[in-house]
């Protein structure tokens, strides 16, 4: 099996979505942490939530109104100056540190992101962190108005860029996404950044549970759900290698 294109999902996976905590925290400080880690469960299961209801709306609106239910959930005052700037930081999230290198090692194949963020969105991001000098593609799953991880999401990808499922690499840390490729038939990379050995390490002997440690324990292992990846790496820079010999 020859891998033609990898395809990438964005957040979490090519950027860093922890990078927002240090807006989130000067915003409103002593609560920085506590309100980026409701903020990405409860952005993610509205988009569940939305998809399920059959009432989409793009992952800007769903940012935003997780965001204002961080900020709300927790009794904060809602200020629209630091509200604006940390929605800002979306569009400019850290990209991980071997993401450029991967990417420039992969060159010859096609390379895009599929991700659940709007056009908009994506375009502004991959813009500031100079992705789109080196991605053939970023696709929103704004045009199919369902989320990943439908599987109408990942058709997307044969849509824009010619090549069948098994001729696909794709590759995700966000294990939910990682299933949902895998169920519609993609060749699956998920990448393990958190392993339970270093989630014991951080509970063991402690009985306060820090916000970040909550989210690690509940987003960041494999799921149950009847599918699991073809490979299991570490970090983005495994990829090379392996898809020269899948
Ligand atoms: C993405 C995140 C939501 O689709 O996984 O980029």
């Amino acid at each position: 099996m020859t891998i033609k294109a990898v395809v990438f999902d964005a957040y979490g996976t090519l950027y860093d979505i922890q990078s927002v905590a240090a807006v989130t925290e000067d915003a409103f400080p002593g609560y920085g942490d506590i309100i980026t880690q409701i903020w990405r469960v409860k952005q993610l299961e509205y988009s569940w939530m939305r998809s399920l209801m059959r009432r989409y709306e793009d992952f800007s609106v769903i940012t935003k109104e997780s965001l204002a239910y961080s900020i709300r959930v927790l009794g904060l005052k809602h200020d629209a100056g630091a509200f604006d700037r940390i929605m800002d930081k979306y569009l400019h999230l850290d990209l991980y540190s071997d993401a450029l290198t991967t990417l420039a090692a992969l060159k010859g194949r096609k390379l895009a992101i599929l991700s659940n963020g709007s056009s908009d969105m994506l375009n502004a991001l991959v813009k500031n962190t100079g992705l789109d000098r080196v991605l053939d593609a970023t696709i929103s799953v704004d045009q199919k108005r369902i989320f990943k991880p439908a599987p109408e999401a990942y058709t997307l990808i044969e849509t824009e860029l010619a090549v069948r499922p098994n001729e696909v690499l794709f590759v995700s840390s966000n294990p939910w996404d990682a299933c949902g490729a895998k169920s519609f038939g993609l060749n699956v990379a998920w990448i393990e950044r958190v392993t339970p050995e270093a989630m014991a390490l951080a509970c063991v002997n402690s009985d306060v549970v820090a916000p970040l440690t909550m989210f690690k324990a509940l987003r960041t292992q494999m799921d149950e759900l009847g599918v699991a990846p073809d490979h299991r790496v570490h970090a983005l820079s495994e990829l090379p290698k392996l898809a020269s010999d899948p």
